[in-house]
């Protein structure tokens, strides 16, 4: 038998590009791929880019440029660009430079096995299309190789909100579900492989509306569902929209036993002025109340959001509502991003907001979402929580896993593995983690 031939995938951006990259190497597998660490003893690199921020194509660019040396030595290395970048870009990416192989976009991935034999022709392979077909139907993995404790499942793609600085809905496409059967099966094939723990994705996740047996299912229904699969015990979900927080959805949280107490809903700002520039079509207030609602079906619940600062033609005042709405809400958890303009979105037209005032400003804001999650985190010292370990920690001994809230729990000197779920005391809060003992 010939060797296998090695895959280095490089993954940037959002948990949805981990799971296509882990569908990518599964159907390259099939061609003989085994996974490496390493680009040097590579036979192909495929880097699975991310187009969120400025500069990212720039950034592909140069690291693309970092493989010249490579390909001079081993002439049959082959190089790909996959992700939202190689959508946005297309042919523009060959053509800038010649190393490149293959540029692939993210609804034509189940082609990947042709692509590849064709770049073994010696000729490029490009597709960018939004193909009909369901590419995850085609994609499935035919190992049934031993999987982690926790898992991404993509239940929906693509955005048709078209929020005024961001680029998903161009480089996913519009917003588009896969049928229930498909992804309970997938969901059961997981915990067949020991997967405990399932985080449904979708850019708009709560926006689902998969074919169900009766008609449409929405993201409420599909986690009733996911909820009977034996051995799965925990359900979670991102990224989800403030306006698809259907009464079923918030419901499921104070009801359903496997969904987790955690959600991330991010609001991007505080003043109604700059959400409706950004076209998000809801305000601070109904935000806000709908958290009131939300921790009205499950008070313990551990809020996470996203936040854009800078916004073109974002004012003190503006900026002061984001504070105010932060400080009312209290996040566990809280990502805060200095705009930065996509060409192409309707907010790259507008008068832009001086770099050392969005500076300043993201810095106040991570100031107080790092103190409130500082807050939260210690109070759970003292409190037993649930623990699905994954993996061993730093110390000798040491185990770490993930409570409810998707807090880091490590424990010490135990005879637990990976795949277990315990209880544990929680005793000590840290920079970025919780230890405790097992009950
Ligand atoms: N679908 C999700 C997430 C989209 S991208 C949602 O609707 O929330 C993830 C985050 O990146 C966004 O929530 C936003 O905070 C940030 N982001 C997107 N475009 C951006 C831009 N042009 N500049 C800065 N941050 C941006
Ligand atoms: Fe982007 Fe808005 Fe769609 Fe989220 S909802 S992916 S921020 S356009
Ligand atoms: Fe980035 Fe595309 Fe995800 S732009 S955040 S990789 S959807």
């Amino acid at each position: 038998m010939s060797e296998p031939k090695k895959l280095f995938i490089k993954t940037y951006g959002c948990q949805m590009n981990v799971y296509d990259s882990e569908r990518m190497a599964e159907a390259l597998g099939g061609q003989g791929y085994v996974e490496t660490k390493s680009p040097d003893d590579a036979d192909m690199i495929l880097l699975n880019t991310c187009h969120i921020r400025e500069k990212a194509a720039e950034k592909v660019y140069s690291e693309l440029g970092r493989f010249k040396g490579l390909k001079a030595e081993k002439p049959d290395l082959k190089i790909g660009v996959a992700g939202c970048v190689a959508q946005a870009e297309g042919e523009e990416i060959m053509r800038r430079q010649p190393l490149v192989d293959l540029v692939v976009g993210p609804q034509s991935y189940h082609r990947l096995p042709e692509m590849e034999a064709k770049t073994r022709g010696g000729e490029k392979a490009l597709d960018t299309d939004f193909p009909e077909e369901d590419k995850f139907e085609k994609l499935k993995s035919r190992p049934k190789a031993k999987r982690g404790p926790t898992a991404f499942l993509t239940v929906q793609e693509g955005c048709d909100k078209f929020c005024a600085f961001c680029v998903v809905p161009y480089t996913r496409g519009a917003e588009v579900s896969r049928p229930a059967d498909r992804i309970i099966r997938e969901a059961q094939d997981l915990v067949e492989r020991g997967v405990r723990e399932i985080t449904l994705l979708g850019q708009n996740v709560n926006a689902y509306h998969g074919a169900g047996p009766d008609g449409d299912m929405t993201l409420a229904a599909l986690i009733w569902e996911l909820n009977k699969v034996d051995g799965l015990e925990r359900i979670r979900f991102t990224t989800s929209h403030p306006n698809d927080m259907d009464d079923a959805l918030i419901e499921a949280h104070g009801t359903c036993d496997k969904l987790m107490p955690y959600l991330h809903l991010p609001v991007q700002s505080g003043s109604d002025r700059v959400l409706k520039r950004m076209n998000r079509s809801h305000t601070a207030e109904s935000y806000l109340r709908l958290i009131e609602r939300i921790r009205e079906a499950r008070p313990d619940i551990l809020m996470s959001g996203d936040f854009i600062v800078g916004f073109p033609e974002e004012t003190d005042e503006d900026f002061q509502a984001t504070l105010d709405l932060v400080e009312e809400v209290k996040y566990g958890y809280a990502y805060s991003f200095k705009y930065s303009t996509r060409p192409g979105t309707p907010a790259a037209e507008r008068p832009q907001v001086e770099a050392e005032v969005a500076d300043e400003r993201l810095q106040r804001l991570q100031a107080m979402i790092t103190r409130h999650q500082r807050e939260i985190q210690d109070a759970m010292v003292g409190q037993t929580v649930s623990v699905l370990f994954e993996k061993p920690g730093r110390q000798p001994g040491q185990m770490v896993g993930k409570s409810e809230y998707l807090h880091a729990v490590h424990v010490s000197d135990t005879d637990v593995e990976a795949g277990d779920l315990r209880k544990v005391k929680i005793t000590a809060s840290g920079a970025n983690s919780l230890g405790g003992a097992l009950i």
